[in-house]
Parts: C-alpha cells; sequence; structure tokens
C-alpha cells in the first residue's frame, strides 16, 4: 500500500488508529525525528536510572534524556536530583565521567564549580571581575522534575506535565510484579552494557511492547538451543499469551510456559515466599506460570525476562534485563542495558542470571544479535525514495481488536494472544497523540 503525501503539520496521521497502516516515514524521517524530540522525548517522562546505582549520598551518574546530556546525583542532602549536564556559563558539559561519587563537578572550561545539589559554588575568576552587576542565583544547574517508583527513576524538564504517578498509570501493577515483588526491592547488576544500533529507536520499544510473532522466525533457531523447546510448541504457547495493552502507550505480554512447565521455572526457590508475601493473587498467578514476560514503559524503557539455560546438564535459570533505545539519529539508537536481580537473592543466583543474560540479551548476546539484524534491515528496506511511501502493516489488530479476556486480573486492556499486535500498536497510538499535539 501506498500513501498519500505527508502533512508536516500534521505528523500523527502517519498512524492510521483504523487499519492499522503506517507510514514508514515514522521510523525513517530526520524530520520526523526532530519532532519525536520535541514533542515526546522533551515533554514525557523518561527512565534515567535505578536508585541502586546512586545507592550513597554523593553517587551520580552521567545518562541522555532525549539528546540532552544530564546527570543524575544523589546529593549530599540525600535528594536525588537530575540537572542538565551544561555549564550554566557557556554550555560545557560540567561531568565527563560515566558514574562516581563526589560532592562536586567542576566546569573544566573555566573552573566554576557545582555543590552535588546543582548550586554554583564558586568561581575560578574572582566575583569581583563581575562588579557586582551579575546575579549569581541564576548560575546553578538547570534542573529536571524528578520521580521514583519501585527504585526507577524518572525525570522530565517539562513542567507541565502530570506527575509520574499519572504516567505510569496501570503499568504499576506490572512493574510492581518485576521490580516490588520482595520487601528489598530489585537492584542492577553492575553498570550499563552500551552498543549502537543502526535502527530507529521505535523498532525496539515496540518489538519488546511487545511483538509476539517475530519469535519464530528471527529466534527459531536459537531458542532450539537455548530454551530446549520445539518451535511448534513455542509458537502455541506465544499464541495462547496475553498481550496487555496498558494505557498511556505502555504495552506487555506475557507468554505462560507448556502444559507441564512448573509454576516458578527459572525463579530462585528463596524468593518465592517474598513474592507472595509482596503480590497480590493476580500478580503471583501471571508470574508463576511466566515462561517470557516482555514490557515497554513509553517512551523507550523496556525490559525482559526468561529462563534459558545454555547447558542440557543445567536447569533454566532467569534472566532479567532491562533497556532504554536512547535516540541518536532516525537510523541510530543507542541501546543501554542493564541486568536486574532482586536484592535478597543469593550471590551464586545472581551470577548465574547475569551471565546467562550476558549471552542472550546484550550487543554480542545471541538472542540480541537476530533483532539488531531485523531492525537494522527494517531501516534498509524503509529509507528510500521509494521504500519511505510505503506502510508498516500493524493490521492483526483488524483480527484481534474484540478479542479481550474478561477476567483478565491486571488493568489495562488484555487480549487473548501476543499474535495480536494489539499491545505494540498501542505504542504508535501514544506516539500519534503526541506528536500531533499542537497541530490544527
Ligand atoms: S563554560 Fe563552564 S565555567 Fe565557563
Ligand atoms: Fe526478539
Amino acid at each position: 500500500m501506498k500513501v498519500e503525501q505527508f502533512n508536516p503539520q500534521r505528523p500523527g496521521d502517519l498512524v492510521d488508529p483504523a487499519t492499522g497502516w503506517v507510514n514508514r516515514r515514522v521510523f525513517v524521517d530526520a524530520d520526523i525525528h526532530a519532532m519525536e524530540l520535541e514533542r515526546i522525548f522533551a515533554q514525557s517522562w523518561l527512565f534515567v536510572g535505578h536508585e541502586s546505582e546512586v545507592a550513597k549520598p554523593g553517587d551520580y551518574v552521567t545518562r541522555t534524556m532525549g539528546d540532552d546530556p544530564i546527570i543524575l546525583s544523589h546529593s549530599s542532602d540525600g535528594q536525588l536530583r537530575v540537572f542538565l549536564n551544561a555549564c550554566p556559563h557557556r554550555g560545557t558539559l560540567v561531568c565527563r565521567a560515566d558514574a562516581g561519587n563526589s560532592p562536586s563537578f567542576i566546569c573544566p572550561y573555566h573552573g566554576w564549580t557545582f555543590r552535588n545539589d546543582g548550586h554554583l559554588h564558586s568561581l575560578a575568576d574572582k566575583p569581583e571581575a563581575y562588579k557586582n552587576k551579575v546575579d549569581f542565583d541564576d548560575y546553578n544547574l538547570v534542573q529536571a522534575r524528578v520521580g521514583v517508583y519501585a527504585g526507577l527513576i524518572f525525570a522530565t524538564f517539562n513542567e507541565a506535565a502530570p506527575d509520574l504517578e499519572s504516567h505510569l498509570g496501570n503499568a504499576r501493577w506490572y512493574i510492581d510484579m518485576f521490580f516490588n515483588r520482595t520487601p528489598n526491592g530489585a537492584e542492577v547488576l553492575g553498570a550499563p552494557v552500551k552498543w549502537v544500533a543502526n535502527m530507529n529507536w521505535k523498532y525496539g520499544a515496540i518489538n519488546f511492547a511487545a511483538d509476539g510473532p517475530h519469535a519464530l522466525a528471527a529466534h527459531g533457531p536459537i531458542s532450539r538451543m537455548a530454551i530446549d523447546m520445539p518451535m511448534e510448541a513455542l509458537v502455541e504457547i506465544a499464541k495462547n499469551g496475553p498481550a496487555v495493552r496498558i494505557g498511556n502507550g505502555h504495552g506487555c505480554i506475557f507468554v505462560p510456559g507448556p502444559p507441564g512447565f512448573p509454576d516458578w521455572t527459572g525463579f530462585d526457590p528463596a524468593m518465592v515466599p517474598l513474592y507472595e508475601q509482596m503480590l497480590s493473587a493476580g500478580q503471583q498467578g501471571q508470574l508463576k506460570t511466566m515462561f517470557n514476560g516482555v514490557m515497554t514503559v513509553f517512551p523507550n524503557l523496556s525490559w525482559v525476562h526468561f529462563p534459558v539455560t545454555l547447558s542440557p546438564k543445567k536447569p533454566p535459570i532467569n534472566f532479567f534485563n532491562m533497556r532504554v533505545w536512547q535516540p541518536t539519529s532516525a537510523h541510530s539508537a543507542e541501546i543501554w542495558a542493564w541486568f536486574i536481580a532482586d536484592k535478597e537473592s543469593a550471590d551464586e543466583y545472581k551470577e548465574a542470571s547475569l551471565r546467562l543474560g550476558i549471552q542472550t540479551f546484550t550487543g554480542a548476546g545471541t538472542f540480541d544479535q537476530d533483532d539488531s539484524e531485523a531492525w537494522a534491515s527494517m531501516d534498509k528496506g524503509s529509507r528510500g525514495t521509494i521504500g519511505r511511501q510505503r506502510m508498516s502493516s500493524f493490521q492483526m489488530i483488524l483480527a484481534s481488536q474484540d478479542d479481550l479476556i474478561a477476567d483478565f486480573p491486571g488493568p489495562g486492556e488484555a487480549y487473548h494472544s501476543t499474535y495480536s499486535e494489539m499491545s505494540e500498536f498501542g505504542l504508535l497510538l501514544k506516539w500519534r497523540e503526541m506528536m500531533q499535539a499542537g497541530s490544527a
């Protein structure tokens, strides 16, 4: 199918809610990318880090929000703060390290120093050079709003954005199943792994919101090895798993284990009583039968959780990979990926989970390579003069939109099958709403 002319005044029209067709310019057009940075990334709450990364006063990490560098700081007064990593004097990065612990940040250009709560502390030049004509209260680091849920730290520079709880909404029920399921909560296992992929960031966010049908074709061979399940069985369970359009663009799928799959497969058995203590019956029911759980929090935070074994002699262990899809151009994204564990879990379990995760879901991981190749080739096939005039199809929604699960225990709209495109298309509907905002 070919599309009519693109009206740059109404970019949201590129996604058609009624038919499930999406103009491929959404994924490859530089003007669309520039608009996304303003209309989505500068407006929305964005994930910037996990509390366990900045556990002590003085801890900081440097990150990116949209195309802006930021510092996430655990200030000496105990507050979590997020600053634009740009000197108020001329814009130089005031912090260059990925992570550290410091009472202050010193701009390397003219030597101005900022406390880790963002206040200008001192000037290398004598303030008298300004002859009292300058109000240095205007020279603190620019601060974003910060919100924390289940240890996940989000920030936005948008003063008008609704609070974080409203943004997350129903997603909190699902976030709790992964990050808030033991009394002490979750922690990151080390620093994030980062790599650059030749793809639009949305290919990843949509895939994790999530795309059930790709697993068979893209991951068939490696699944046979890592999951030890015949492909036909994998398709069958994927078709039977719910896809949830959570609301606000958030989406997830749960693929249950096949018949006979023991409850809590791949989990640390010592954690199960804690899950039973912390989670509702509905949340426990989803988690204990879960073979594969995949979710995206709009716009660009995702995670995947499932049991793998790379040795037929060893039982499967869950790995839990969380990531952000950082937009760097219409055709490239930086992927930052963390491995997550319940804090109370034994070190041996964390170590095994981390090892299996690195082997499967990182830039060099078996599953990620399958996906990255597909996403990069979608970019190649869609960016040409003819290619970008074509449409991408999410038309499985036409067959699925009335197929709701009436008694699903979680909030949002749950559809019967991960073979529905309903939850991933939900992310594009939120994209459409935000891109259309302000249009005539
Ligand atoms: S640019 Fe930072 S002190 Fe001048
Ligand atoms: Fe995949």
